[in-house]
């Protein structure tokens, strides 16, 4: 019911802790991805998270988000003010990132219409993005597989060209090829009409769409100046590449480029329950409250207690521990190993990411980048073979045509014998796929 890998045959887990999930039959796997890529940033089984959403449950498990105020929501948007770029110092706490991006395109909306531009409200996005799975969300993602049944519910979201050195950009010296992708944003405001949009969503580095494709230096440098030129909101959608993912504190700090919102998720609370958060720039809630008008928003599990305080105690071990120096320094190490795996598998055609986001691009001819046979389905047989192997990959294929890609995130408590484990065990994964493609007639 709920996709291709999760048939009868997905493993029942009994039990989970540090990067290793066990299941009822003891056999032991290596959690390479974080879960559903990059939730599980501080490990499994830490108590102290636990021992914090209980405490909170203790005193008090709910309140009506805008009718009750929190220290433990207030605490969290304190210490992500400490995380974040600029000025983003305000925080609205939702369920996930679906939602959040949501609330952070309709925060776009009711800022234009503060402004006094009620024609804005159209909110371009990139040609290959995911951003969720609401109709929203769904709508701004480009991603042909999730949205094709859905096609005729979406809003209209027009696209951007997308970044993706590997396959584009022949004859364009890197920082050519960042602008000509930027100033394709310009070409799409032009197109839509700038005084109908209100925002401009991207991922810094793309994930489940993208096997995290990275844009050249220059290029969100070029987006901000659009933004900015035409008035125009840039939400970065750091859902993945937030809070120490990339071995900085959010993806767009690898480009010294403050967005006006971002929206971050997944390791934010660490899998320990479901939390969202839209960082909102003081400038946009000092309009808000100049006007003496709140957004008009909400959810009834905004800002709840207990994910709030699973957040607080996550980010308080990503700083006391170092985590985000460490996904930088194991990424450096994993991306070294992957490398010299490449040598041993001619299937490898493009290693790319930052810290412990790597995503690797499968080809039938590493010379000319073609892709593999779509029919020979080599993703779900590299997710089978390596789940043999004691190890979860995330397959990232956006829709018919688009060649084998997949993700490997490990949390970032990973240690150089982790790093060292799942490249191993990944090796055998394709050592299996390649003996399979062998023996397939
Ligand atoms: C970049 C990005 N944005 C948004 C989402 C949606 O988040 P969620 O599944 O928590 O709703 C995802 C999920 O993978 C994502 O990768």
């Amino acid at each position: 019911m709920f996709g291709a890998w999760q048939g009868s045959d997905a493993p029942l887990i009994a039990r989970a802790e540090g990067i290793r999930l066990w299941d009822v039959d003891g056999k032991e796997y290596i959690d390479a991805t974080s879960g559903a890529i990059a939730v599980i940033s501080v490990g499994h089984g830490r108590q102290e998270v636990v021992e914090a959403m209980a405490e909170q449950g203790r005193k008090f498990s709910y309140v009506q988000g805008g009718r009750f105020a929190h220290d433990v929501a207030a605490e969290l948007a304190r210490e992500l003010a400490r995380f974040t770029p600029g000025d983003l110092n305000r925080a609205i706490f939702v369920s996930g990132g679906s939602e959040a991006n949501e609330t952070a395109i309709k925060l776009a909306r009711a800022y234009q219409l503060l402004r006094g531009n009620p024609e804005r409200h159209l909110v371009l996005s990139r040609e290959r993005s995911y951003h969720g799975n609401t109709l929203g969300a769904l709508a701004l993602s480009g991603f042909g597989a999730r949205r094709e049944p859905y096609e005729p519910m979406l809003l209209q979201a027009p696209k951007v060209r997308e970044v993706n050195p590997y396959r584009d950009g022949d004859g364009l010296s890197p920082e050519e090829y960042a602008l000509v992708c930027a100033n394709d944003l310009e070409r799409a405001i032009h197109e839509a009409g700038p005084e109908r949009v209100s925002a401009f969503i991207a991922e810094p580095i793309v994930g489940a769409a993208g096997a995290a494709t990275t844009p050249p230096p220059g290029y969100f440098e070029r987006i901000r100046e659009i933004c900015d030129q035409y008035d125009i909101l840039f939400i970065a959608d750091e859902v993945i590449t937030g809070l120490g993912r990339t071995g900085l504190n959010f993806g767009v700090d690898h480009w010294g480029v403050v967005p006006d919102i971002i929206v971050t998720a997944k390791g934010l609370a660490g899998g320990y329950a479901p939390l969202g958060a839209v960082l909102v720039s003081e400038r946009i809630d000092e309009l808000f409250r100049e006007a003496g008008q709140g957004f008009v928003h909400g959810y009834t599990y905004m800002a709840h207690p207990v994910s709030c305080a699973a957040g607080l105690a996550v980010l308080r071990i990503i700083e006391r521990e170092g985590l985000t120096d460490n996904a930088a320094e194991q990424g450096a190490a994993l991306f070294a190993q992957l490398e010299h795996l490449a040598a041993e598998h001619p299937m490898i055609g493009d290693i790319r990411g930052k810290g412990l986001l790597a995503g690797v691009e499968l080809v039938r001819d590493r010379e000319t980048k073609a892709p593999l046979d779509p029919a020979l389905g080599v993703s779900m047989r590299l997710v089978r073979a390596a789940l043999r192997h004691g190890i979860t990959v995330y397959p990232c294929q956006t829709g018919p045509g688009q060649s084998d890609q997949f993700l490997i995130s490990p949390p970032l408590i990973s240690n150089a014998a982790d790093i060292e484990e799942i490249v191993n065990r990944l090796s055998l994964a394709l050592d299996d796929v390649e003996a399979e493609l062998r023996a397939s007639p």
